[in-house]
């Protein structure tokens, strides 16, 4: 079955964007997974940046049908916002599909957000204070709001008045929080129905039409691999499984419907948020600086300034296993051009001596861990971004990445020096 999945490999912001953007071109339908609007996309085309959270990338495409798949949380409001900026930039939005089945994100979903962030004070996980978690807990406590729900208005109210029955006792009471009022909710989610109503579809059922015909079929993780609530570094993680797995259960598909899996890294490493990063450098050392400059490395959805690092090849390798994938995709090597050398951690020390050559399932050993690195020679002069061979490039970029490659296994299929569509080069094998 013709089904290519991008996940991002590291904490997320790898530049997947691009790579779906890239590959929608020969996709039908491009479908969103999980995760909300904490994600944060960003492409250029001709000229014009598309920042994009909710809807899928490929919707700048005329003949791509994008899909919001049933394991989203949907703020609605902020769907029909992006849907009205793409609207403005001259952006076809008439195609784009919602699942009934994908959970609401309900304004006591933020308030939560925000409230339990505050109160785990310097224990604070970092989040982009989206409702993310709420939403999702609520899913699988079973008292969360379906897109569906809204299609019957009594169902709504009468869903959302059990949900508001709790929560504004915990509001009141844990919080020292005003209690959110059903009349003001319920007519703000309901008045949006109309506009949301054309999109509401059955997307597993037109998922499956697709890769029954034959048709490709692009599903686009959000955040990525450590950020996994099963597979990260928890409890510093989202609350979905942005994972290849995930998939699975979000878009309503076997693993089977799958034969592609593309997993994207930076050059280097970047997280937001608390949580260990064994290759992150001082904060001091002008490294940092010069990566967050060069690479713009501030969060397109809250500002925040990115934590950079070396790349870590420990957590790399781990990453390709728990999704599988098939090749690996490297963004944003212009960036590291000015520095005379570039490392690569390639093991890791604990406090007690002993070398790890994979990620320690124990946290607490990961949150000490030394990173053991291979330093290589840079190539100190900026990069050509017309590329399209990796051959064009200089011996010490190419050196680099063939260097990631024999580490992780998979072949490299994608590595891009510049922001924009065009700058990117395409290795034989993947074109
Ligand atoms: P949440 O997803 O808002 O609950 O945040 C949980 C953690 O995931 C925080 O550390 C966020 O900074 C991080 N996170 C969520 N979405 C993204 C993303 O798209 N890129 C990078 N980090 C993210």
């Amino acid at each position: 079955m013709p089904g290519t999945v991008i996940i991002g490999t590291q904490w997320g912001d790898e530049g997947k964007g691009r790579f779906t953007d890239y590959l929608a071109k020969e996709s039908d339908l491009v479908v969103r997974f999980q995760g909300g609007h904490n994600a944060g996309h960003t492409i250029i085309v001709d000229g014009q940046t598309f920042a994009l959270q909710l809807v899928p990338s490929g919707v700048l495409y005329p003949h791509v049908t994008p899909i919001i798949g049933n394991g989203v949380v949907v703020d609605p409001a902020v769907l029909l916002a992006e849907v009205d900026m793409l609207e403005s930039k001259g952006v076809d939005t008439s195609r784009l599909k919602l699942s009934g089945n994908a959970h609401l994100i309900m304004p006591y979903h933020q308030e939560l957000d925000r409230m339990t962030e505050r109160y785990l004070g310097r224990n604070k996980l970092g989040t982009t204070k989206r409702g993310i978690g709420p939403a999702y807990a609520d899913k699988a406590l079973r008292v969360g709001i379906r897109v569906q729900d809204l299609l019957d208005p009594k169902i709504f109210r009468e869903k959302l008045d059990l949900a508001l029955r709790e929560k504004n006792g915990v509001l009141a009471k844990v919080y020292n929080r005003l209690p959110l009022s059903g009349d003001e909710i319920a007519e703000t989610y309901l008045k949006m129905l109309p506009r949301l109503e054309p999109m509401i579809s059955d997307t597993v059922f037109l998922v499956h039409e697709a890769l029954e015909a034959d048709r490709p079929v692009l599903f686009e993780g959000a955040q990525a691999t450590y950020l996994d609530l099963d597979h990260g570094t928890y409890p510093f993680v989202t609350s979905s499984n942005p994972i290849a797995g995930g998939v699975c259960t979000g878009a309503g598909v076997g693993p089977r419907a799958i034969n592609r899996i593309i997993g994207v890294t930076k050059a280097y490493t970047t997280r937001v948020g608390a949580g260990p990063f064994p290759t992150e450098l001082a904060e001091d050392d002008p490294i940092s600086d010069l990566i967050v400059e060069r690479g713009h490395e501030f969060g397109t959805n809250t500002g925040r300034r990115r934590r950079p690092g070396w790349l870590d090849l420990v957590m790399l390798r781990h990453a390709v296993r728990l999704n599988t994938c098939t090749e690996v995709a490297i963004t944003k090597l212009d960036v590291l051009a000015p520095l005379e050398n570039l490392k690569l951690c390639v093991a890791y020390e604990g406090e007690d001596g002993t070398r790890y050559e994979h990620v320690p399932y124990h946290q607490s050993v990961l949150h000490k861990v030394r990173p053991v690195f291979e330093t290589l020679p840079g190539w100190s002069g900026e990069l050509d971004r017309n590329v399209e061979r990796l051959e064009d490039l200089p011996t010490a970029a190419q050196d680099y990445v063939r260097f990631v490659e024999d580490y992780i296994g998979v072949p490299i299929s994608f590595v891009s020096v510049g922001p924009a569509r065009e700058q990117c080069v395409v290795m034989p094998r993947a074109a």
